[in-house]
């Protein structure tokens, strides 16, 4: 299959390309676009043979279930039961934006492969105008999960797409690099508090502005613990060479850089703008020290760029877990599985 890419910005015929788009999600086929968290590959949800070309591109174990995304607030009942007063205020406050709800699910409508194993079903409401544009063209929901092949970091170019899943899917939209570049927050509202199940860029602080205390899952960054977001359990958004945490320390990353080049090893650096190492191999600066958001939006490029280099091991300076932190950190450490650099 050949894989085509078209940019959506305002000088193509944009009209054609969603058309297009609309065609191939209707004769039961997939199709990449971006989002403003990464991009997704997208089937319509209640269309059980498209939805297993999802799961076929990408690689992804079966168990796993998506998220199934809409371009109205009003599609949400169509789908869910029990949309309990908490959950239209997160609705309300936070959509379109990088927040997945989970409800319990009302039967018949979506397809079972998007949701296995569960009776709930996690929606979202997607804050990029192709996303939209998209959904509301085709007027149907979308099941998609990021656009990268299972275990690799989730794509925030049309790019990085491409090189995970050319020749295996048949159109990517390209509308250049995603704006939050971490997954959307996984909000269980089943749960009484709700429990976040996966942090993203509306922080805990953000949601209980909003509706008051909830809880964080334990699973968030924990292997071991029975998972209640099945797709924490596996290892995910990781590179090639083995990547270990460090901590923002000038004088502990300079160490750890001259004992491994004494070992032989090729060093890259992921780390703030200002603990620039120039004895590091590589060094990729992702942004401000104090602005974790933009760290966030820079962290699976930075990633992905170390696989283009000879690294042997990569070095990924730590942030605190204020705001975005606490995702930046719980995607960093599943990036380095928990390993943390120590002399
Ligand atoms: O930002 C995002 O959420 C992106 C864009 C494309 O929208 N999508 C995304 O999908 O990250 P995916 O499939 O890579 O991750 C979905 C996560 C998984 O951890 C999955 O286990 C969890 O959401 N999830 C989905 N539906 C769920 C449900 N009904 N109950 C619990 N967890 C659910
Ligand atoms: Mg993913």
């Amino acid at each position: 299959m050949e894989t085509i890419m078209i940019s959506v910005d305002n000088f193509m015929d944009k009209e054609k390309t969603y058309a297009q788009a609309v065609d191939i999600l209707k004769s039961e086929d997939v199709v990449a676009f971006p989002t403003e968290t990464v991009y997704g590959l997208g089937a319509i949800a209640t269309n059980e043979r498209a939805v297993q070309k999802i799961f076929e591109a990408k690689g992804r174990p079966s168990d796993n279930p998506l998220i199934v995304h809409i371009g109205t607030q009003e599609e949400v009942a169509y789908y869910a039961e029990e949309i309990t007063a908490a959950a239209k205020k997160l609705m309300g406050a936070f959509w379109p934006g990088p927040l997945t709800l989970v409800f319990r699910q009302k039967r018949g409508h979506i397809a079972p492969n998007v949701t296995p194993g569960v009776d709930t079903v996690g929606i979202r409401m997607p804050d990029h105008p192709v996303a939209l544009n998209l959904l509301r063209q085709l007027k149907e929901p979308l099941a998609a999960p990021s656009a990268n092949r299972s275990g690799k970091p989730s794509p925030t170019e049309a790019q990085h797409v491409k090189k995970d899943l050319d020749g295996r899917i048949p159109l990517i939209l390209d509308g250049g690099r995603t704006g939050v570049g971490l997954e959307s927050t996984v909000i269980d509202m089943t749960t009484e508090p709700p429990t976040i199940l996966r942090p993203g860029g509306v922080t805990k602080e953000m949601i209980e502005g909003v509706i008051g205390p909830v809880t964080a899952s334990d699973s968030q960054g924990n292997k071991e613990s029975v998972p209640r977001s099945p797709g924490m359990k596996y290892t995910h958004y990781a590179p090639e060479a083995p990547l270990y945490m460090i901590e923002p320390d000038a004088g502990k990353i300079d160490k750890a850089i001259q004992t491994l080049h004494n070992d032989g090893q090729q060093v890259a650096v992921i780390g703030p703008d200002e603990l620039h190492n120039t004895r590091a191999d590589w060094y990729f600066a992702i942004g401000a020290r104090n602005d974790t958001e933009t760290m966030a939006t820079n962290l699976y490029h930075a990633l992905r760029r170390c696989d283009d280099t000879e690294s042997t091991i990569i070095l990924a300076v730590e942030t605190d877990l204020a705001g975005v932190g606490t995702a930046f950190m719980n995607r960093l450490s599943k990036a380095a599985d928990g390993k943390r650099y120590t002399d």
